[in-house]
């Protein structure tokens, strides 16, 4: 696997908005210098990446009038290997789940659940605080045997979650295909695949209208403002609706329907998690 070191240079005041771009398309590492600098894989989807990035800032500095500039670097693999897998610890999350990358030996505690997960080019490492807020909410709700909804599953970090922590069963949906890819390996290199099933497409659209007992969404805030009200289409009377990816001015931006009944509210550094409980059906 071949690996591209992006440079996007904007100005200071721009970085926050090219941040969000970043994480609407499923990408939360990149290093700060004048700019931020990102890793990406090499391969076809890359091209496409690169013509949105462009048309955002073009949008975004006709407005402003600034400048930018996108430089490419394609890595070596043993000098990417190194520098990639510095990036990576061991977490702790919760009460019991531990999440790894595979190069590092973990000895798990009695109660632990060990979640060992690839990065690669998803998003779902375990090394946001979105991702850690819905599975620390995740361990608090999910009953055993549940049915469980993971709308943006990203690497398929949480529906693995799920399904280790007692789930019956999991669907994962992301509009990205490469990240159903990377969720479908994750699955089975955990032997997981009987329990979890990823799909590609749009929530109305692809999704069976299967009842759950736990949906989880973390996904960017204007992806979630617009499907937030369908999500509830999908969640059992007494169900637990549990999202991330936004800060608490971004949740007071949410419509939340007064038949969802918020249960706990978490935070880590700026981000919010939320689980909220449906009252009755919805409408
Ligand atoms: C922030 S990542 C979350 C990944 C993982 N669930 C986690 O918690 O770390 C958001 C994912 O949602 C996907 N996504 C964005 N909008 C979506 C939508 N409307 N329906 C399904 N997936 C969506 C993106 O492709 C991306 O993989």
């Amino acid at each position: 696997m071949k690996w591209a070191r992006l440079e996007i240079k904007v100005p200071i005041e721009s970085t926050e908005i090219l941040k969000g771009f970043l994480i609407g398309k499923g990408i939360d590492k990149w290093e700060e210098n004048g700019g931020l600098r990102i890793y990406m894989v090499l391969d076809e989807t890359l091209s496409s990446f690169l013509a949105e990035l462009q048309k955002f800032l073009l949008q975004n500095t006709l407005k402003e009038n600034i400048s930018w500039t996108i430089s490419l670097s394609v890595l070596e693999e043993h000098k990417w290997e190194s520098k990639w897998r510095e990036a990576f610890t061991l977490r702790k999350v919760g009460e019991k789940l531990v999440i790894k990358p595979p190069w590092i030996e973990y000895e798990p505690k009695e109660e632990e659940i060990v979640l060992e997960i690839e990065p690669r080019s998803a998003f779902g490492t375990g090394e946001h605080p979105s991702t850690r807020l819905c599975l620390s909410l995740m361990e608090k709700f999910l009953k055993k045997d549940s049915i469980v909804l993971d709308v943006g599953c990203g690497s398929g970090i949480l529906s693995l979650a799920a399904a280790l922590l007692g789930a019956g069963k999991v669907i994962g949906i992301d509009i990205d295909e490469m990240a159903v890819r990377e969720s479908e390996e994750n699955a089975s290199r955990l032997g997981l695949g009987d329990k979890v099933v990823f799909l590609h497409g749009n929530l109305l659209k692809d999704i069976p209208t299967t009842k759950a007992d736990l949906i989880l969404c973390n996904i960017d805030l204007p992806s979630l403002r617009a499907i937030f009200p369908y999500l509830t289409y999908y969640l059992k009377p007494g169900g637990i609706l549990v999202a991330s990816g936004f800060t608490e001015e971004g949740y007071k931006m949410l419509d939340v329907p007064d038949y969802l009944e918020e249960m706990e509210k978490m935070k880590e550094d700026d981000w919010v998690g939320v689980a909220w409980r449906m009252k009755t059906a919805s409408k």
